[in-house]
């Protein structure tokens, strides 16, 4: 734990060292307040009003590789969007998309899916039974016993199966599309079978 706590502090550097914490600046202020939340989420509602098509009107996707976004901590959401932007993360579509977005409007998108209520995902139930150790020795430390995640760790309870192997398997592979030195070392030793364990696990919580 000593030597995550360390790693722990890289995202944050990286982050400051290329000047761009517009976004979560403003989504700290738009979570100060209650009414200042309230609003920000009516407005994120209009502003994701193309998002809705992949990840669902009320942010639960109905599409294996598409990830669902109600519940998900909105910080989390507000850095996916800014490493989407800034090339880090790769997705062709997804990229092009997030650019066109105004700091704004991205706080405001990550709150109003944030508030949304997810529902449970569809898994596999034996090969959720023999996920979860695996989840409890390696994952819960960081994503927390339920896997809900922090506010800048990912909640994973409920997510889409397709989604999470692809995502796993990604971090592990150091593929490029998406690069984490947290997740690619919890996940080097895993096999195929056991990332399809976990991502059963995880799709059955919520
Ligand atoms: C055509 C379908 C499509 C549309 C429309 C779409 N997305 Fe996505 N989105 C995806 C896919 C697929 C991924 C997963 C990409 C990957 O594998 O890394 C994704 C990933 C994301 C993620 C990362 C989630 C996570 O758990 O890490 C965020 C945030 C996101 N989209 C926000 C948005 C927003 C905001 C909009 C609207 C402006 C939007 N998306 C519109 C398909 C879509
Ligand atoms: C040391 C802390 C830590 C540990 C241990 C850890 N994670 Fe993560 N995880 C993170 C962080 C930080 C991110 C966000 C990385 C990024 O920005 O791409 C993440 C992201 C993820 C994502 C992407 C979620 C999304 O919505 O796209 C998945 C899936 C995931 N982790 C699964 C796991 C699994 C399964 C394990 C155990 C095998 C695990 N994690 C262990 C810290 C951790």
């Amino acid at each position: 734990m000593v030597r995550y706590a360390v790693l722990l502090l890289l995202p944050a550097m990286s982050a400051t060292a290329v000047a761009q914490p517009g976004a979560l600046d403003r989504l700290r202020a738009m979570q100060a307040t209650p009414a200042a939340s309230r609003a920000a989420i009516a407005q994120g509602k209009q502003a994701a009003f193309f998002c809705v098509n992949c990840h669902g009107e009320d942010g639960n996707s109905h599409i294996p590789e598409v990830p669902s976004l109600a519940g998900q901590n909105p910080a989390y959401l507000v850095e996916q969007m800014r490493k989407f932007g800034s090339g880090e993360r790769r997705d062709q579509f997804m990229q092009g998309l997030i650019k066109v977005l105004k700091d704004e409007e991205r706080a405001q998108i990550a709150l109003y899916y944030g508030a949304g209520k997810p529902q449970p995902g569809t898994a596999n139930a034996a090969l959720a039974a023999r996920g979860k150790g695996k989840f409890e020795q390696i994952c819960a430390a960081c994503h927390g016993p339920q896997a809900h995640g922090s506010d800048t760790i990912p909640r994973l309870a409920g997510q889409k199966v397709a989604y999470l192997e692809i995502s796993i398997t990604r971090y592990r592979n150091r593929s490029g599309e998406r690069n984490d030195p947290l997740m690619a070392a919890a996940t080097a030793k895993l096999s195929k079978n056991e990332i399809s364990a976990l991502a059963n696990y995880l799709a059955s919580l919520n």
